[in-house]
């Protein structure tokens, strides 16, 4: 028997088939469109990712000579806090707004406002209201589509409308509805205080599961569609970050992570209820009962780097204009010293997250001298980056949650280099595992849990990922001093740049 791990992304969907004893038996992505229809808009049709969804399923059977009823459970992940509005009928009403959506700044304050400023939000919701969470779409459909929101009967984030074409049910789980700006992540449950606030009917809202729960079965209607048997049992799942630590083995308190892909994000386990008093990193339930998670988001990690590649770096041949694969780039960075002789970059290139939530920050160098090479500014942009993930975990530290562990995972942790730079920067050792499948993983091994191949999550983490290589901070005192010096400089530079970041945007 195999379970199956959907991870339902921004640019397509994976699916993926494991053995009960956690090995990989195949795995298949397919790609789907993305609109913006006007400036700040993110949207996608949820018609394409259930067509995904079944395509990505169909191939993986496929690839490993399996059908339908050799799959004992599913899982889904996804990407998170994208808005899917369905009539009475179970029809779709308009495209779904997506988590990068950036056009609800004016319902964030509105919903601030609502349930009675800012620390009032945090308590009753544990977060800030951010323009790419649920709650301010459903305010924006109701200001600017009143026939459309006229019509709403169920909200749906966008693994749980999978889940609804799969079963029928309108359920969800504790950390996809942790991003909504309508859950009591405290408590673990919708908070009627802030539907009421906001004046959404709580029948819209799904059922809310932990996600190891079974919550649904494939139905005999959908069955065909997707190859699966009828009765297949889904669990909860998790939201895509949830669902990646628990395919990462970021499960107990000690290990967090640091994914590097186009955005970072930093992640870690709290065993008890934390959270940041001002609301600068997200605390989401984690997929696991009776345990949470802050997580920083930064917008461009590997997205700066790519920038740098495509827009500045030119190859080593003379004229040649092409850009520079990145493992020369890589090489190029250890060819500079720590600290990049005094030039920092700041990886704002799309605004920030966590820890300025700003919009209009902008990405700059500071420090040019005539003697820098391109090599020194492919070293201060990774260095940079590195910085802008240190932030987020100086907020966990400060939080006093443990760290003793990183766990460097996405496209940033394959350069040996730059693990070390992660592990000089966060004094912190740094380590690889033996997956590299993320949510669909994790999702997997929580189908696994909810079908009871293994007890616990924990359990199945355990059994399945082992760690392959660990990296110490360097000894080299200079090399120490060096970083803590940058990197004091490196925060006092977005307050003090701040100011003119908003004027460039005017
Ligand atoms: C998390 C977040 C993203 C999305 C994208 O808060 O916005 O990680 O889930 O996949």
């Amino acid at each position: 028997m195999a379970l199956l791990g959907i991870d339902l992304g921004t640019s397509g969907v994976k699916a993926l088939l494991i053995r009960e004893d956690g090995t990989a038996l195949a795995s298949a992505t397919v790609e789907y469109p993305l609109s913006t229809p006007r400036p700040l808009w993110s949207e996608q049709d949820p018609a394409d990712w259930w067509r995904g969804v079944c395509e990505a399923t169909q191939a993986v059977l496929l690839q490993a000579h399996l059908s339908g009823s050799d799959i004992r459970a599913m899982g889904i992940s996804g990407q998170m806090h994208g808005l899917t509005l369905l009539d009475a009928s179970g029809e779709v009403l308009r495209p779904a707004i997506l988590w990068n959506d950036q056009r609800t700044g004016a319902q964030c304050d509105e919903i601030t406002q609502l349930a009675g400023g800012k620390h009032r939000v945090l308590e009753l919701t544990a977060n800030v209201v951010l323009p790419g969470f649920t709650a301010p779409k459903i305010l924006w459909v109701r200001e600017n589509e009143p026939e459309v929101y006229a019509r709403v009967a169920h909200v749906l984030l966008p693994k749980d409308y999978i889940r609804y074409k799969l079963s029928g049910e309108f359920a969800t789980e504790v950390s996809d509805a942790s991003g909504m700006s309508v859950f009591d992540v405290r408590r673990r449950t919708w908070s009627d205080e802030m539907l009421h606030a906001l004046n959404i009917p709580r029948e819209w809202m799904p059922r809310c599961a932990e996600s190891h729960e079974v919550t649904a079965h494939v139905s005999a209607t959908a069955a065909p569609a997707i190859g699966l048997a009828p009765g297949t049992p889904i669990v909860g799942g998790g939201g895509d970050n949830a669902a990646g630590a628990v395919g990462n083995g970021v499960v107990r308190e000690g290990i967090v992570s640091a994914s590097i892909g186009t955005s970072g994000v930093v992640f870690a386990t709290a065993e008890k209820f934390a959270m940041e008093p001002e609301g600068n990193l997200h605390a989401f339930c984690h997929a696991i009962p009776d345990t949470w998670h802050m997580m920083g988001v930064m917008l461009s990690a590997g997205g700066s780097l790519r920038w740098h590649r495509d827009v500045i770096s030119r190859g080593r041949v003379a004229n040649d204009l092409s850009p520079i694969s990145y493992d020369d780039l890589m090489s190029d960075v250890a060819s500079v010293p720590a600290g990049a002789e005094g030039l920092v970059f700041l990886p704002y290139l799309t605004g920030e997250r966590c820890p300025y939530p700003d919009p209009l920050a902008r990405g700059a160098f500071i420090g040019l001298t005539l003697r820098h090479t391109q090599a020194h500014l492919t070293r201060a942009v990774v260095e940079g980056i590195t910085y802008g993930l240190a932030d987020s975990l100086t907020l966990i530290r400060g939080l006093g949650v443990r760290i003793n562990e990183v766990r460097a995972v996405g496209g940033g942790a394959r350069s040996a280099v730059w693990r070390q730079i992660l592990a000089d920067v966060f004094d912190a050792e740094i380590t690889l595992i033996n997956s590299s499948e993320g949510g669909a993983f994790g999702v997997a091994l929580l189908a696994g849990v909810g079908a009871g191949v293994w007890s616990t999550t924990r359990e199945a983490c355990d059994a399945t990922l082992k760690v392959t290589t660990r990296v110490e901070p360097t000894k080299d005192a200079t090399v120490r001093a060096r970083y803590a010096e940058t990197y004091a400089l490196y925060r006092e530079m977005y307050p003090a740049l701040a100011p003119i970041f908003s004027k460039l945007n005017t």
